[in-house]
């Protein structure tokens, strides 16, 4: 890999990794004074993620005033329709904001370069564990600055799996029955509370396979990138093409992998 990128890729990189590190300062700052608000019943926000947003905001604008802005968020829209070809970016300013308000180390920020819902640049730093994840679509994924490579696990029974619940999931929903199938064929199941770092565990290895149903363009618009670039399968969570504005998924270490997952989810 490597060839034939456009190099104003690795500029817009450059940017989001500043933005996405001075955010994961700022949250992580704030951890043991953010005050907590329900934007609805179980759906949680933060000063903090306000307030990450906006530094976030503030630096990509000042470098790339003519792009567009889609972000969990304050007024900024909310979807990527009507965006088109131009370039939009695409913010979480903490995925993981339960996680957060619990102290429990497993959220991240989430920036991502989209463009007729293509993620071309993507960064998710998790602030706890000093770790940043990045790629640029036809490049490599990396770790700090390390290439990271999918497993190469292709049974569902060896496989470590995650799997992310909308915030009101109920009695009987689909995503219970799904949840039970994987759970009995799966080495083992995780939930850890941040779509965005699933997508890049299964990118570096630690998760064989994670699957959503209910997900937003912010929550794993990077992440879908890094992990493509690090060699894992992705698709809608039906097997068909991955939309980011539907933004529900599936995604394996391995093709092989991949195929047997979608027999239990759908
Ligand atoms: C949430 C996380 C979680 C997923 C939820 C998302 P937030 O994002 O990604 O893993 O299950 O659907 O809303 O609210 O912490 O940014
Ligand atoms: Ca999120
Ligand atoms: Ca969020």
């Amino acid at each position: 890999m490597g060839e034939s990128i456009d190099p104003q890729l690795y500029f817009y990189l450059t940017i989001a990794q500043r933005a996405a590190r001075q955010a994961g300062v700022l949250i992580k700052a704030m951890l043991d004074t953010a005050k907590s608000f329900e934007k609805s019943s179980k759906d949680l926000v933060t000063d903090a993620d306000i307030a990450a947003q906006k530094l976030i905001r503030s630096i990509l604008a000042s470098k790339f005033p003519e792009h567009a802005f889609v972000g969990e968020e304050e007024d900024a829209a909310k979807s990527l329709r009507g965006f088109n070809d131009r370039m939009c970016w695409v913010v979480d300013p903490i995925d993981g904001t339960a996680n957060y308000v619990h102290q429990l180390p497993n959220f991240a920020v989430s920036i991502a370069l989209v463009r007729n819902k293509v993620p071309l640049v993507g960064v998710i730093y998790d602030p706890m564990a000093d770790e940043m994840f990045c790629a640029v679509q036809g490049d490599d994924a990396t770790l700090n600055d390390i290439r990271i490579q999918s497993s190469d696990c292709t049974e569902l029974s060896q496989a470590l799996v995650a799997a992310s619940f909308p915030p009101n999931v109920a009695r009987g929903d689909v995503e219970i029955d799904q949840f039970v199938n994987v759970l009995v064929n799966a080495q083992s199941v995780r939930r850890l509370g941040s779509a965005a770092l699933n997508l890049c565990f299964v990118a570096c290895g630690r998760l064989d396979a994670y699957w959503a149903g209910v997900v937003r363009p912010w929550d794993v618009a990077a992440g879908v990138l890094i992990a493509k670039q690090a060699g894992a399968v992705l698709t809608a969570r039906n097997g068909g093409p991955f939309d980011l504005d539907e933004a529900n998924l599936a995604v394996a270490s391995t093709q092989q992998l991949h195929s047997k997952l979608m027999i239990e989810l759908t």
